[in-house]
C-alpha cells in the first residue's frame, strides 16, 4: 500500500524537512492562511500538516486540527505547539483517507503539498467534501502538471523518480476538478516563475452528502 511507503519517506524527511521547506514552501502557506480570513471560533482542518511549518500563522481565535500519517513529522509539530504555547491546536496521527471525523465539522480545509502525495487525490477531495461544512473553503497549495505539452511530458516522465521522494509531479488540476466538481474561486502563483500554485476552492453546491457518506 502506498501510504505505508509514504509514511517511511516522511519519517525520514522529518530530520531535514523544516530546513528545506522553511525557505522554499513556508511563505506560500503563510500567505494562503492570511487570505483564508479565518473568523473567531471557526474550525480548520490541516491535512498532512507534517512538521506544522506554519502553525504560528493561524490566528489564536480559531481551532486547528492537524492530521498526518507520519508520527515523526508530527513529533516536530508537537514540539512547535509546546514551544509556541499554542492552545488551539490538536494533532492526530492518522491516514487521511480513513479518518472518521463527523460530517460537516470544518469551516476551512488546507491541503498544503499533500494532494499529490496521497494515493488517491480524488478520494481526498471527497473526504474534504464530507467533513467540510456547506460553503467550506478548501485551499490547495501544490505543484500541478503544466498545461504546456513539453513541460507536461517532462513532468510525466520524471514522475517515477519523484514518487521515490514522496510526491507525484504529474497531477493535473484540470483533471482533479473534472473528477471532483471542485468549485475554484481563484488561483494564483506567488512568483512569476513558480513551481507551486495556490488554489482557493469551495465544496460545490451540488454535492450530495448521502453519496459521500457511502464512499468516504
Ligand atoms: C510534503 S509534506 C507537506 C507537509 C505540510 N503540509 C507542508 O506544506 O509543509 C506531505 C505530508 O503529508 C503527509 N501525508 C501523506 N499522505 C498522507 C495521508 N494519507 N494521510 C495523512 N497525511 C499524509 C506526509 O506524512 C507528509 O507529512
Amino acid at each position: 500500500m502506498q501510504e505505508a511507503k509514504t509514511r517511511l519517506i516522511y519519517d525520514f524527511q522529518s530530520h531535514f524537512y523544516d530546513q528545506l521547506a522553511s525557505r522554499t514552501l513556508a511563505h506560500r502557506q503563510r500567505a494562503a492562511i492570511k487570505r483564508m480570513h479565518i473568523q473567531p471560533g471557526q474550525r480548520v482542518l490541516d491535512i498532512g500538516i507534517g512538521t506544522g511549518l506554519c502553525l504560528d500563522a493561524y490566528p489564536d481565535h480559531c481551532h486547528v486540527v492537524g492530521l498526518d500519517l507520519s508520527e515523526r513529522m508530527l513529533a516536530k509539530a508537537r514540539r512547535k505547539v509546546a514551544r509556541l504555547d499554542l492552545h488551539n491546536v490538536d494533532l492526530l496521527c492518522a491516514d487521511a483517507m480513513f479518518c472518521n471525523f463527523a460530517p460537516q465539522s470544518f469551516d476551512h480545509i488546507l491541503l498544503s503539498h499533500v494532494i499529490s502525495v496521497v494515493s488517491d487525490p480524488v478520494q481526498l477531495i471527497r473526504l474534504a467534501y464530507y467533513v467540510g461544512k456547506p460553503g467550506c473553503r478548501i485551499v490547495i497549495i501544490n505543484h500541478f502538471r503544466s498545461a504546456n505539452r513539453m513541460i507536461g511530458l517532462i513532468e510525466t516522465l520524471i514522475c517515477p523518480l519523484c514518487v521515490h521522494l514522496g510526491w507525484r509531479s504529474d497531477l493535473s488540476l484540470q483533471e482533479l476538478i473534472k473528477a471532483t466538481g471542485l468549485h475554484v474561486d481563484y488561483r494564483y502563483k506567488i512568483e512569476s516563475v513558480d513551481l507551486w500554485e495556490t488554489v482557493f476552492a469551495r465544496i460545490p453546491d451540488s454535492v450530495d452528502h448521502t453519496v459521500l457518506r457511502r464512499s468516504a
